[in-house]
């Protein structure tokens, strides 16, 4: 292991960083980013994306996915020159010395990584990789401990034969959507996972001016360190919305009692915001596939088995919620805001929403569904819900609340702070909120004669 903070060697660094094309396989979040990130840094870029319809949207500047600040850094780029995308991956693979993989891993039914779209990257590359040029590729896609191992074999193995001048590092992703170009530009550490040491300079080329810790670890350490910490980010939501369910029994607020917690500097205030779970594309998928590798690997599972009930349970107190300040939920209209599974995205991937619409239909109750960003993408993936004749979907928060019974907030977009409370009280037949997400100022919201009801708090004793 070696840690590098300001210790690079003597090198023409900008000459080198010229010397460095950037090739990225894959334009989902992650892909984009890096693309995007890599050449406003002065990179040159070239992004290959199977998706002809994105592809072209992208070729145009627009970005295929609501992210704060990334269309602007696209067609920043687009227009500097240093960003290309392109329709052939040989071009890719001629033009690049440096081929970042950014391929979807999505989960298989048996919670293990579907390794499919990185099968067929090898293969495609290893078709046109050149003889007598060396070429790094860097495997950024979240995978199973292992796999930068596995993808230079099958490399070589496509290759049948012919001479395959590569190395395989390994540089995980640790980016969040709604905040990624802030994170892109500000990571917290760099993390090069590296099995030949001959490779570390060109890499550390591209990251010498990031302010941030670089460490060097192998490429499977790599691979785990990226797993590991998405597990412990799961494991520090699960904790401390298991502490909200005893505050709630004891007569505690959790809001009082997690600030005395993350007081103490060991453990810190962030990822200890109480809820409705974890969701996402990521901490959800991540935390089922550290079970198996570990179920696989024969070592004890318990603490990830049970991270992942707690957060499966949330749900279920949501709408334990709901039916207890309702007492009678058959008839109501309830508005639901919040579809994307946090603010900042228009991501609703594994959203919570999506749990509890069923549970809400099945009870008849009708639902006024709102949400800033993320309407259309609710509307794209569930045509037929979006026509449900018990569902309304609505882009205006006021729109959103006419003649409600409840409203239960799923994400925590800021709008919701500034809404107009008066206008909200009196747009509504009962004015109660079930805040699933902490996020509205108690005191403000009791004030204007809300019934309010938030995470971590019992309301029959107030
Ligand atoms: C996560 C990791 O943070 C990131 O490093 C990794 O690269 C990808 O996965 P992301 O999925 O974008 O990022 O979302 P994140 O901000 O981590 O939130 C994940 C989930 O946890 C969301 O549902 C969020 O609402 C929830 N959460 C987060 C809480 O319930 N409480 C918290 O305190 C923090």
């Amino acid at each position: 292991m070696i840690l590098l903070e300001e210790k690079l060697e003597e090198i023409n660094a900008e000459e080198n960083s010229k010397k460095i094309k950037i090739g990225v396989v894959g334009a989902g979040y992650v892909g984009l980013v890096t693309a995007v990130g890599l050449s406003y840094k002065g990179f040159k870029a070239y992004v290959f994306e199977k998706n002809k319809e994105k592809t072209n949207l992208l070729k145009k500047g627009i970005s295929p996915f609501y992210e704060p600040d990334l269309q602007k850094f696209l067609q920043s780029s687009i227009s500097s020159g240093n960003l290309v995308f392109t329709e052939e991956i040989s071009q890719l693979i001629k033009e690049c010395n440096h081929i970042y993989i950014c391929v979807g891993t999505p989960i298989r039914e048996d919670y293990t990584y579907d390794m499919f779209f990185l099968d067929s990257a090898a293969k495609e590359i290893s078709e046109y990789l050149p003889q007598n040029e060396f070429k790094i590729i860097i495997i950024k896609s979240t995978v199973p401990p292992g796999t930068a191992i596995w993808f230079k074999k099958i490399i070589k193995r496509y290759r049948r034969g012919k001479k395959t001048n590569i190395e395989v590092a390994s540089i995980p992703e640790f980016l969040r959507e709604g905040n990624a170009i802030y994170d892109f530009f500000n990571p917290n550490r760099i993390i090069i996972g590296v099995d030949n040491k001959s490779i570390i300079n060109d890499l550390i080329q591209i990251y010498r001016d990031f302010s941030a810790p670089i460490l060097v670890v192998s490429t499977t350490e790599a691979e785990l360190i990226k797993l590991a910490s998405n597990a412990f980010l799961s494991t520090k939501i699960s904790f401390i919305n298991s502490i909200s369910d005893i505050c709630e029994k004891l007569n505690c607020d959790i809001e009082n009692v997690r600030r005395g917690i993350g007081m103490d500097n060991r453990i810190g205030l962030d990822f200890l915001k109480p809820g409705i779970g974890f969701a996402g594309s990521c901490l959800p998928k991540d935390l089922n596939a550290i079970i198996s590798i570990f179920k696989e690997n024969k070592v004890n599972h318990i603490l990830f088995e049970s991270v992942k009930e707690i957060n499966n349970q949330r749900i279920d107190l949501l709408y334990n919620k709901i039916k207890k300040a309702l007492w009678n939920i058959k008839g109501k209209t309830i508005s639901v805001w919040g579809i994307s599974f946090k603010a900042g995205t228009d991501d609703i991937r594994e959203s919570p929403t999506l749990k509890l619409i069923p549970i809400l239909l099945k009870e008849n109750a009708k639902i006024l569904l709102y949400d800033p960003k993320a309407v259309n993408n609710f509307k794209k993936q569930f045509p037929e819900l979006s026509i449900h004749p018990s569902i309304k979907l609505t882009e205006d928060i006021y729109e959103s609340v006419v003649n409600s019974n409840l409203i239960v907030i799923t994400n925590d977009w800021e709008d919701y702070q500034k809404v107009n409370l008066m206008k909200i009280y009196e747009l509504m037949e009962t004015p109660i909120i079930v805040d699933g997400r902490n996020i509205l100022n108690p005191l403000q919201v009791s004030e204007y004669g809300f019934e309010y009801y938030r995470i971590g708090v019992n309301y029959e004793s107030t």
